[in-house]
């Protein structure tokens, strides 16, 4: 259940109603929900109870510092894949010991960044990146703590640009050499092996990959043993799914029910790095029609978002509900929904059957909080929108809207020019 409901026919975050939200801030605009967020934070939590674990929220998901800040104070950790994520989290007050490191691309300075800040542990995706590490901390005289992010070759059965888990995919190291690499890693003289790390995929909608990955990463870990390498930290990834129009995905306690049982007599820590999961339908993308278009053979809604606020319609094809603010009696339309950007792959839905919809309108492009804000850019030099966090009666601004004054931040004409 959310917390985005219709109240007399206008809809509502929490109490207040959005058509408050768009007169106070305007929009576009990005609303999350403290409740949903909490609640889906906390059914993690509660779900792993009573095993050892951290939930280390994956940022890439929503990086916004209020955000990461809330699930810290209710003990999360973060999942970070760069040195900017890391120093949000940072920012946002999250212990560094709660803190782990993804990604096959870090740099020396990033790890360096890491290391001084004493992070929990560096998930590593090849040998060359062992090697790297292991220099970089040599030369600061510190042990590096270490998982290796482990390919299971399982097939998560989602979209294929957000499926990471097959021996195609660039991410992590393919399972069958996982022994030598731990090897390689344990002589390295300023690393120590902590954990292990798997993440299959995202938008996952079904449990077996999930059972399926950690009996194969549970082989490995009791090969290691036999090697004589402890693993400590067992970082299971992120990747449960969300329903965007129909899908049915597994609650975070029925993944509990089934992972728990395989971890039952171990002594390790459970890493949990979900993201989608928590702050997806936490929040929606508030926006405004600006035009109506009838075009040769359908009709266009052109509203002020477009894909630069919020691109998984354009990169991934992906479906948002989208509902009016204010609920009317018209009939229904076929339309694209569409943004004010220069492409024709500027949209927010397509062919999409909606209640009429007249100018000046408010709509609610449902489940936008997960990778939303956070893949946004500034193409067509269009600022960066607001986000607004709400609670109860209550709402505050927890980030404010770009001005023309801040697209030109950083740039300079030269003398050469
Ligand atoms: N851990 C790792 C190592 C990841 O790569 C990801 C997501 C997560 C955790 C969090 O996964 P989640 O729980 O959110 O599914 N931009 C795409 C999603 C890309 C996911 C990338 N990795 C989208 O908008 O659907």
């Amino acid at each position: 259940m959310h917390s985005f409901q219709y109240k007399n026919g206008e809809l509502y975050a929490e109490n207040v109603a959005l058509k408050d939200i768009a007169k106070t801030y305007g929009t576009p605009v990005y609303v999350y929900s403290h409740e949903t967020l909490l609640n889906h934070f906390m059914a993690y939590e509660n779900a792993f109870k009573g095993f050892p674990h951290i939930t280390c929220f994956a940022v890439k998901a929503n990086s916004n510092l209020a955000i990461l800040n809330l699930f810290g104070k209710h003990g999360g950790g973060a999942d970070v894949v760069s040195g900017g994520e890391l120093y949000r989290a940072l920012k946002a007050g999250i212990p560094a010991n709660k803190i782990v490191y993804a990604g096959v691309g870090k740099t020396e300075e990033e790890i360096r960044y890491a290391l001084k800040n004493k992070i929990l542990m560096f998930n590593v995706e090849s040998g060359d990146e062992l090697n790297e590490i292991d220099r970089v901390a040599g030369n600061m005289r510190v042990k590096a703590p270490i998982a290796l992010r482990i390919n299971p070759d399982i097939d998560a059965e989602t979209h294929p640009y957000i499926s990471t888990g097959l021996k195609k995919h660039k991410f992590g190291i393919p399972i069958e050499n996982a022994l030598v690499h731990y090897k390689l890693a344990h002589k390295f003289k300023n690393i120590e092996t902590v954990g292990i790390h798997k993440h299959i995929g995202s938008q996952l909608t079904k449990i077996s990959p999930f059972v399926d990955a950690l009996k194969r990463i549970l082989l490995l870990v009791d090969e290691l043993q036999k090697n004589g390498i402890r693993i400590r930290n067992l970082d299971i990834g992120g990747g449960l799914g969300i329903t965007y129009r129909d899908e049915v995905p597994p609650h975070p306690s029925q993944l509990a029910k089934s992972l728990l049982p395989l971890l039952k007599e171990r002594d390790l820590t459970v890493v949990l790095e979900p993201g989608r999961s928590i702050v997806g339908n936490a929040g929606i993308l508030l926006t405004k029609t600006l035009y109506l278009k009838e075009g040769q053979d359908k009709q266009f809604v052109i509203v002020d978002a477009g894909m630069n606020d919020l691109m998984r319609p354009s990169l991934y094809d992906a479906y948002h509900h989208i509902q009016p603010v204010v609920k009317n009696k018209r009939a229904i339309i076929a339309a694209d929904i569409v943004g004010p950007i220069c492409e024709s792959g500027d949209f927010l839905a397509k062919g999409r059957e909606i209640t009429g919809v007249k100018k000046g309108e408010l709509l609610a492009v449902m489940s936008a909080g997960a990778y939303g804000f956070s893949m946004s850019s500034n193409y067509n030099s269009r600022p960066k929108v607001a986000e607004v966090m709400v609670k109860g009666r209550k709402h505050a601004l927890i980030r404010s809207r770009e001005t023309l004054k801040d697209l030109l931040k950083g740039e300079t004409v030269p003398e050469l020019v």
